[in-house]
């Protein structure tokens, strides 16, 4: 088997191709999904993620310049300066909406994918939806510079080629989201135990067989240890990287903990994504940083917008619309049925 193809799995609608990715994941950290989207869905879905991507930005942007003024996220939502909604916890500030209310194509397609349960055959059977994003990498013609991200973290960009940005995610990220309870969503304490807590799930729109993808290092998500929290140099390559090839329609699916970097840009061409990232039920994915109403954590949607997502999405989104009680799916419920049966047939 050649190198990259170890990590790869073709998708097919079946219990073994998710055991086959889990396999993947518990050995290398990573698996590259293959033809999970056609060519003709992905290419409706780029056309919906352009037009959703403006009006995301656009959203944003307004919610920071309204807080600027000093106007409240209560008097944002109630004047309907721009789209916010209430957070499950309604003592909480009202939050931007939900990327996906723009995208219904983009949840259809995640629903009808059978991605969602790979994903639990991994994690659990109840997973909830913590992130959701577009992710556009621009071409660029500088070589190399800083920037600001919205949690207000140091990211490097640039076409060079060596230019990395080493890092593992949320909530094995020491960076947590930046160094005031405003933004700080928390972070898990070195060394972290061998769980896999939340996968990063990376929807590949266009094709990153010539430009690559995600630079990741095979079975770092076994050194107990984030990148951030060591001194080396987090924007150099290191040993052993190797770089995601992929088609468009293609998913990558990591665990929080693996080492990993954004690709450079390109001097020519946008490579465009979706990111989402699931935990399990018992992940506490909705408590911190309430006060930052523009990240992307748990952002919510109403109740109305709730009932037109596809059926199979609803169960990992309950968590994020206030009015509705979440229930553990029926299969958790069964296991502890179950144990109850066969503990008190053993002591009869
Ligand atoms: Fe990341």
């Amino acid at each position: 088997m050649s190198e990259s193809k170890k990590y790869k799995v073709f998708f097919n609608k079946d219990k073994k191709t998710g055991k086959k990715i889990k396999n993947k994941i518990d050995k290398y950290g990573f698996c590259i999904v293959e033809n999970v989207l056609s060519k003709s869905i992905v290419n409706s879905l780029i056309k919906e993620l352009k037009v959703a991507n403006n009006k995301i930005n656009k959203n944003i942007q307004n919610i920071i310049d309204c807080e600027k003024k000093g106007i409240s996220a209560n008097d944002i939502y109630k004047k309907k300066l721009a789209h916010l909604r209430l957070q499950k916890n309604k003592h909480r500030p009202p939050k931007a909406v939900h990327d996906l209310v723009w995208m219904p194509k983009f949840a259809k397609a995640i629903a009808s994918s059978n991605i969602l349960e790979c994903i639990k055959i991994i994690l659990d059977d109840h997973v909830r939806l913590s992130q959701f994003h577009t992710k556009i990498i621009r071409k660029q013609k500088q070589k190399r510079f800083f920037y600001l991200d919205i949690m207000k973290t140091l990211r490097p960009t640039g076409y060079d080629k060596n230019l990395r940005d080493w890092h593992t995610d949320w909530p094995h990220d020491p960076w947590g989201g930046g160094p005031t309870a405003k933004t700080n969503l928390g972070s898990l304490k070195e060394p972290f135990p061998d769980v896999t807590m939340s996968l990063t799930v990376i929807w590949f729109l266009t094709d990153i067989k010539k430009k690559g993808g995600t630079i990741v290092i095979p079975g770092s998500h076994k050194r107990k240890k984030s990148p951030r929290s060591l001194n080396i140099n987090l924007y150099k390559p290191l040993k052993n990287e190797i770089t995601v090839s992929a088609s468009s329609g293609s998913v990558l699916i990591q665990d929080s903990r693996l080492w990993h970097s954004p690709p450079p840009s390109s001097i020519d061409e946008n490579r465009i994504a979706v990111i989402n990232r699931w935990s399990p039920w018992w992940m506490s994915i909705n408590d911190y940083a309430y006060d930052c109403i523009t990240n992307v954590m748990c952002r919510p949607l109403s109740k109305r917008e709730f009932k037109k997502l596809p059926k199979k999405l609803q169960p990992s989104m309950v968590h994020l619309i206030p009015d509705l009680k979440e229930n553990l799916t029926k299969e958790i419920i069964n296991r502890s049925y179950l144990s109850i049966k066969n503990s008190l047939k053993k002591k009869n």
